[in-house]
C-alpha cells in the first residue's frame, strides 16, 4: 500500500477515536505515527475549548503536546486514566498486539495498563492472523545486554521460536536508547502462535525491562482499511 495512503488511514482510525473522548477525561497519549495524528486532532479539540488532562508515554509525544497547548500531567500525577489512544504495529482478532516499533513501549505498557479503556488505532495493515510477522521489540537494560540476549534467544528457543534477535540502532548508526536510557532488541520470530507462553519466558529474565506483546489490555481496535473505518471490541 502506498505511503500517503496508509498515512491517511491512520488519520481517519485516529479521527473515529476521537469520538471516544468526553470533557474531564484523564487520558493517555499514545506515540508513533497513528498516535501523532490523534495528539494532532486533539490539539483542535483543546483549542477549541475542550477540558482533558492527559499524560504522554513518550517524550516525542510531550513535545508534540506542548506544541498544541495540550494540559498535561505525569502518570504519578495522575495515576488513574479513562482512556488511552495508542498505535501498535500488529494486532490480532483477539486484540493481542505487538507494540514498541517506536521503542515506548515501556512507557506505553505503564499508561496502557493504568487506564479503564485502552483503544488502539491503526490501519488495515497491522492485522494479522498471528503475531510475529513485526519483529516483537524487547527492551532491555544496558547492563550485560549480551548475556540477556542469549537468554531471549533460548526462551524463544525452548518455545520452537528462532530468528534474528538484533540490537536496535538508529539510523546514524549508534545504538537507540528508550527515553528510560534502556537498549532494545529486535526479535525476527517469525510467526508467534502462543504469546501468552512467550510474554511469561520473557518477563521472567532479569536483564528484561519490558516486551513488546500488550496481551489483555486492549479494550478496543479502530482500524481503517479502504472499506472503511471499523471497531472491534469497545
Ligand atoms: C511505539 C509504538 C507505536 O504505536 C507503533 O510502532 C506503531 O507506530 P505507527 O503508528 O507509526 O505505525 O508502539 O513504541
Amino acid at each position: 500500500m502506498p505511503v500517503d495512503a496508509a498515512d491517511d488511514m491512520k488519520k481517519r482510525a485516529a479521527a473515529a477515536a476521537l469520538a471516544a473522548v468526553a470533557p474531564g477525561m484523564r487520558l493517555g497519549l499514545g506515540t508513533g505515527s497513528t498516535a501523532a495524528h490523534f495528539v494532532a486532532l486533539l490539539g483542535e479539540r483543546v483549542r477549541e475549548g475542550l477540558d482533558i488532562l492527559c499524560v504522554p508515554t513518550s517524550e516525542r509525544t510531550r513535545a508534540q503536546a506542548e506544541a498544541l497547548a495540550i494540559p498535561l500531567a505525569t502518570l504519578d500525577e495522575a495515576p488513574e486514566l479513562d482512556l488511552t489512544v495508542d498505535g501498535a504495529d500488529e494486532f490480532d482478532s483477539s486484540l493481542r498486539l505487538v507494540k514498541g516499533g517506536g521503542g515506548a513501549l515501556l512507557r506505553e505498557k505503564i499508561v496502557a495498563a493504568a487506564s479503564r479503556r485502552f483503544i488502539v488505532v491503526a490501519d488495515a495493515t497491522k492485522r494479522v492472523e498471528t503475531l510475529g510477522a513485526f519483529p516483537l521489540p524487547v527492551e532491555i537494560d544496558a547492563f550485560g545486554a549480551r548475556a540477556t540476549r542469549g537468554h531471549v534467544e533460548r526462551a524463544a528457543a525452548a518455545l520452537g521460536l528462532s530468528g534474528e534477535v538484533r540490537l536496535r540502532s538508529r539510523p546514524d548508526g549508534h545504538v537507540f536508547v528508550t527515553d528510560g536510557g534502556h537498549l532494545v532488541l529486535d526479535c525476527a520470530f517469525g510467526a508467534i502462535p502462543a504469546p501468552e507462553a512467550l510474554a511469561d519466558r520473557l518477563a521472567a529474565i532479569p536483564g528484561v525491562v519490558e516486551h513488546g506483546l500488550f496481551l489483555g489490555l486492549a479494550t478496543a481496535v479502530v482500524v481503517a482499511g479502504p472499506g472503511g473505518v471499523e471497531s472491534l471490541g469497545r
